[in-house]
């Protein structure tokens, strides 16, 4: 393991865009526990929820502030003096992006820039930016994803992740700017929007409601629980070397249909509540990570078995009803019923 790249860490301060989401939130959760001083930045879309942030108002600082705003953005900056950004603010989701495209190149191309541009201003000493592994596209059967995979984007969502990506990758090229990018597949775990499969499918397995599947149910997804995920983003803070690109997963793929069948049989429900619908545009098969480069350069490696992980996931939404149902009214009603009516 290199521990060259260290970055001087005293007091070490965390700048987080989008800690008030899904991925983010758990992070900031992991960082406070750890010690570091965090300021969160976000502009709490819909899908961003200060309740994500419960218990943690006398530990952390927030800004509510938009990405793409640039005096917005070197203000909290010039307050927060970070050491490190996590970059994790986007429009995360595909059928959202299907359904209205522009807001993503906005927010995850637009906005990334104007946040890298602000970072090298200040002289950010580590910068990592959140990407995904569906800017590598679908594969066939066989096979995973590395490092080296062409960007091969097929959604609208993804493509503005993989053009992310490359602003990124030039300014790491151009200015030495410190940036490193982390892949990473399928996140699942607590506050996790119930816009995304397995929330959904809990959420609706508990109600008696149909649990809509897309197309045949065969795609295969690559499933890693929130916190493994934090802990990869702390070994790249702490020990990655600026520049490069790494992949975080679980080898854990499982096909759709046999995630909502496991959700089932946890919650004792029959799984006639399954219903196929019409399948999402441009589908992705496939994805699989191959994550051996994070393993073997930062040491890490997940630790979460799918088995503990789906378990303790139903269990947080069968315990945080209110949590869900503060969120599944207004314009969350209104984006289910343009995605999922037309798949009737
Ligand atoms: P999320 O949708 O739950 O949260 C996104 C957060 O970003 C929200 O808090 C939102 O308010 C904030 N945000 C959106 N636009 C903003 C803007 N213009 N300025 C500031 N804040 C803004 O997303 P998530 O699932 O937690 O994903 C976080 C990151 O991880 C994203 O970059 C996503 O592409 C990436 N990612 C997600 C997964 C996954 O399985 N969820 C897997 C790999 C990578
Ligand atoms: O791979 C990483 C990506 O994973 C992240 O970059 C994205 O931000 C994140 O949203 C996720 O994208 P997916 O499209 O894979 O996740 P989603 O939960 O939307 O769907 C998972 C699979 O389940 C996918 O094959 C589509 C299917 N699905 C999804 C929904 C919401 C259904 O069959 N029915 C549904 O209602």
């Amino acid at each position: 393991m290199s521990t060259d790249h260290r970055i001087a860490m005293e007091q070490p301060g965390l700048f987080v865009t989008g800690g008030a989401g899904f991925i983010g939130s758990n992070f900031v959760r992991m960082a406070v526990e750890r010690g570091y001083n965090v300021m969160v930045f976000d502009a709490l879309t819909y899908a961003g929820n200060m309740e994500n942030l419960a218990g943690l108002e006398e530990r952390i600082r927030f800004i509510r502030g938009d990405i793409c705003d640039a005096a917005s953005v070197r203000n909290a900056l010039r307050e927060a003096e970070p050491h490190a950004v996590v970059h994790f603010a986007a429009e995360s989701h595909v059928d959202r992006s299907i359904l209205g495209p522009k807001i993503f190149t906005e927010t995850n191309v637009l906005g990334t820039h104007v946040l890298l541009e602000e970072c090298r201003q200040a002289g950010i000493e580590r910068f990592i930016h959140i990407s995904t592994d569906e800017v590598y596209g679908s594969l066939g059967n066989t096979g995973l994803f590395t490092e080296e995979s062409p960007l091969n984007p097929t959604s609208p969502y993804a493509a503005s992740k993989a053009a992310s990506d490359l602003v990124v990758q030039s300014y790491a090229k151009t200015y030495d700017f410190p940036a490193i990018i982390l892949r990473c597949s399928n996140n699942y775990g607590p506050f996790q929007f119930p816009e995304k499969l397995i929330p959904l499918m809990i959420i609706k397995a508990s109600n008696d409601e149909e649990l809509p599947v897309y197309g045949d149910g065969q795609n295969v997804r690559d499933w890693i629980f929130v916190g493994d995920y934090g802990s990869a983003i702390f070994q790249a803070i702490e020990h990655g070397i600026p520049g490069e690109v790494y992949n975080v997963g679980s080898n854990n793929e499982w096909k759709n249909i046999d995630i909502v069948r496991l959700i089932l049989e946890e919650m004792h429900k029959p799984f006639s509540l399954v219903t196929f619908v019409k399948d999402r545009p441009a589908h992705d098969r496939r994805y699989a990570i191959d994550s051996s480069k994070i393993q073997r350069d930062l040491g890490w490696r997940a630790e979460t078995s799918f088995e503990k992980g789906i378990r303790q996931t139903i269990e947080w939404y069968m315990t945080h009803r209110q949590w869900w149902k503060n969120i599944m009214t207004g314009e969350y009603l209104e984006y289910y019923q343009k995605n999922y009516e037309p798949k009737r």
